[in-house]
């Protein structure tokens, strides 16, 4: 957590007040495979960071200066370690809660023997917070996160205006946040909060969606979504102030 809501969060409990923070996950207690967890073992050393450590030095982390992609719940890492290895100009970090999802990600980067690929087990807001310097990621992506889809649960969906502008800070100029959602009511959230972000232009030419970009590995589960005639719905927003 960063020091001033650290010590926001100090005071609100010196004055008795009750802060809720709402998070965007259920933490699920899933079983590590065998697999996953000699992956975590392994890899960990070299792949893993922690949030404890507090603020990166991304040159230091990655040995170079080429821009940084980060990943918000990237799931079991399919399409992030694809992209990771499509394009070994580009440094990527993945954030993820789930840690058989991070065992998995990290055998699959492991096989491929990738070393642009970095992996927090953490809650991605407050790694964003915490652990990434103003205006140095190029890409934020976020790709399929948990739609919530009762009404009375909308607020724990992770895009909210506090946090397209906590996000914008992180960001580059010029920097692009990328969604993607099969969750029709999700995409039109997503339009709703984005659309009027300070400091965001939406770059699809209608004002509302983009074409799939080639960069984003259709994965299994989408294309079964397709197979079905599910929609898929991309958004991409560039950081103009
Ligand atoms: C529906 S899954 C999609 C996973 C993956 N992106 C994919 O396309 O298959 C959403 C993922 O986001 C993760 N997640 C949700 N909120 C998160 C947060 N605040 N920080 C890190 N991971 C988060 C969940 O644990 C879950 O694995």
């Amino acid at each position: 957590m960063s020091e001033s809501s650290n010590t926001n969060l100090e005071q609100a409990k010196q004055e008795g007040k009750y802060i809720r923070t709402i998070r965007s996950f259920v933490k699920r207690e899933g079983r590590l495979t065998k697999g996953q967890a000699a992956a975590i073992e392994k890899c960990w050393p070299t792949m893993g960071l922690e949030h404890k450590n507090g603020m990166l030095n991304l040159s230091e982390v990655f040995g170079n200066n080429n821009d940084v992609v980060l990943e918000i719940g990237f799931g079991m890492g399919k399409s992030l370690v694809e992209m990771a290895k499509n394009a070994p100009h580009l440094n990527f970090i993945g954030v993820e809660v789930h840690r058989p999802g991070v065992g998995a990600c990290l055998m699959d980067a492991d096989e491929a023997g990738i070393t642009n690929l970095r992996i927090f087990e953490h809650d991605a807001i407050e790694v964003l917070a915490d652990c990434i310097e103003k205006e140095s990621l190029t890409t934020v992506q976020l790709f399929f996160p948990d739609p919530w889809h009762k009404k009375r649960h909308h607020k724990r969906r992770i895009v909210q205006t506090e946090f397209a502008e906590k996000l914008r800070a992180q960001l580059k100029m010029g920097g692009v946040f990328h969604m993607a959602t099969d969750w029709e009511n999700y995409a039109e959230h997503m339009l709703e909060v984005m659309n009027v972000a300070p400091g965001f232009k939406n770059q699809s030419e209608t004002n509302d969606y983009v074409p799939r970009p080639d960069l984003r590995p259709l994965t299994k589960f989408e294309q079964r979504g397709h197979r079905l005639g599910h929609g898929v719905w991309d958004l991409m927003f560039e950081r103009t102030e």
